[in-house]
C-alpha cells in the first residue's frame, strides 16, 4: 500500500509512520523541515520500508496542489499537518488566522477531495484525519483551533457516509493531549508541567486507537479511555473552571 502521511517529521504523523512501514508499506512523508524528515526517512528506511519526502507548506492552496501532484496514487492518506493556537479573540493577525484554517481545515479537505476518487475507482482506500477533542469541546483562547478542528471532523464524518460502503474507510481521530512538540512550538510549555500526567497520552496510543477503530467501522475516535469517559462532562461548567485553572500560565 502506497501510504501519505502529513506532518510525519515529529509527533503523531511520526508514529503514524512507523506504524505503516513496520507493516511493509511505500510511505509518502511530508512537512517543511527537510533536515527532520531526512532524519525520520532513515529510520523508516532502516525499517525496509520505501519512503518519498515532499517538502511542503500545507497553509496554502499551492502547497497543497504541489503534494497532490508529487505523490501520485494514494491507497491510504493520514491528514495530520497541524499547530496549535491559544490566543485572546482578536489578537491574532488575519494572514495566521488564514494559515491555521487552510492547514488544519480547507487543505484537509481539498487534499481528501483530489485524493479519494481514485481509492474509488480502486475499490479500496483509507482516510484518517487528525482532528482534536476541540471539535466537540469549547476551550477558552482557542476559537480559531476549535473551528478548524470542528469543520474538519464534519466533513470526516460527512465523506464516511459517503463512501464507507465502497470501500474507502474513513475517521476521525480526536485526541485531548498528547506529548508531542506541539505545545512547545504554540508557546504552551507551561501545559506540560500544569497539567497532570494522566491527562496526556503518548503519539502510539493515538495510532493504536485510530487502527481499532477503523478495524471496527467507526467514523469518530478519541483515543484513551480517560478522554473517552470525561469526554460527556467536558463542556461543563466545572470541568470548564477546573480546566481553566490547570491550563493557566
Ligand atoms: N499533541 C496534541 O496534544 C494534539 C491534540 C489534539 C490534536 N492534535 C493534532 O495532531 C496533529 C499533529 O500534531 P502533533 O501533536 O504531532 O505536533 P507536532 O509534533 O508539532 O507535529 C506537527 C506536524 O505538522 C507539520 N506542520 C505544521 N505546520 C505545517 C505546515 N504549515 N505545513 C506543513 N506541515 C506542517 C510539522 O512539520 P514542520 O514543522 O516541519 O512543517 C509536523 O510534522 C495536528 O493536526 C494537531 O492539531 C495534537
Amino acid at each position: 500500500m502506497r501510504v501519505l502521511v502529513t506532518g510525519a517529521s515529529s509527533g503523531i504523523g511520526e508514529a503514524f509512520a512507523r506504524w505503516h512501514a513496520a507493516r511493509g508499506d511505500a510511505l509518502v512523508i511530508t512537512g517543511r523541515s527537510a533536515e527532520q524528515l531526512q532524519r525520520v526517512a532513515v529510520d523508516l528506511r532502516s525499517a525496509g520500508a520505501t519512503v518519498q519526502i515532499v517538502v511542503v507548506d500545507l497553509a496554502t492552496a499551492a502547497g497543497v496542489d504541489s503534494l497532490v501532484a508529487q505523490a501520485g496514487d494514494i491507497d491510504v492518506v493520514v491528514a495530520n499537518a497541524g499547530i496549535t493556537h491559544a490566543a485572546t479573540v482578536g489578537t491574532t493577525d488575519r494572514e495566521e488566522l488564514d494559515r491555521l484554517s487552510y492547514l488544519m481545515s480547507t487543505g484537509v479537505v481539498r487534499l481528501c477531495e483530489s485524493l479519494v476518487p481514485a481509492m474509488l475507482q480502486r475499490g479500496r482506500g483509507e482516510v484518517v484525519v487528525v482532528s482534536s477533542i476541540a471539535a466537540f469541546t469549547p476551550m477558552r483562547k482557542a476559537g480559531p483551533y476549535a473551528a478548524a478542528k470542528s469543520a474538519v471532523t464534519a466533513y470526516a464524518r460527512s465523506l464516511a457516509l459517503e463512501v464507507g460502503s465502497k470501500g474507502v474507510r474513513v475517521v476521525a481521530v480526536c485526541p485531548g493531549y498528547v506529548h508531542t512538540d506541539l505545545h512547545r512550538r504554540a508557546g504552551l510549555e507551561h501545559l506540560t508541567t500544569n497539567l497532570p500526567e494522566w491527562m496526556w497520552l503518548e503519539p502510539d496510543d493515538v495510532v493504536r486507537d485510530t487502527r481499532r477503530a477503523l478495524a471496527r467501522g467507526k467514523t469518530v475516535v478519541v483515543p484513551g479511555l480517560v478522554y473517552r469517559l470525561v469526554r460527556p462532562f467536558l463542556a461543563s461548567s466545572l470541568t470548564q473552571g477546573v480546566w481553566r485553572r490547570m491550563t493557566r500560565r
